[in-house]
């Protein structure tokens, strides 16, 4: 017997990277992600986005994506940013977490892995 379908808990999860790498080797920690993150846990929250029903904020370890550093990963649409800055973080927030519309100046390549 199937269960009937639920809605999702969350609407939304952007996966933040904060790994950080000690061999040299390029990581997310190394550019800002720890500050990113931050700044996006308080936008979102600033914005009433956050909480069930909407966005939720997460860290993450190492999404093998490093090249493309630092990453962020929306789901459960499956999309992959490459940010730079804290006006990026907004315009992901306003843009995709808020309105469901990627923003395609910072989609990650596809060939981008680690
Ligand atoms: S260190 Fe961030 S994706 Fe690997």
């Amino acid at each position: 017997m199937t269960q009937p379908a639920q809605p999702p808990y969350f609407q939304r999860h952007i996966f933040f990277c904060l790994n950080e790498r000690t061999n040299g080797e390029n990581c997310c920690a190394q550019h800002g992600a720890q500050q990113a993150f931050d700044h996006c846990k308080r936008q979102v929250k600033a914005a009433g986005l956050a909480g069930p029903g909407k966005v939720r904020v997460n860290k993450a370890g190492c999404l093998d994506r490093c090249q493309g550093a630092p990453v962020a990963v929306v789901y459960p649409d499956g999309v992959w940013y490459s940010y730079v800055d804290h006006d990026d973080i907004d315009e992901i927030i306003e843009s995709h977490l808020k309105n469901g519309r990627v923003v395609e100046r910072l989609l990650l390549p596809a060939d981008v892995g680690r």
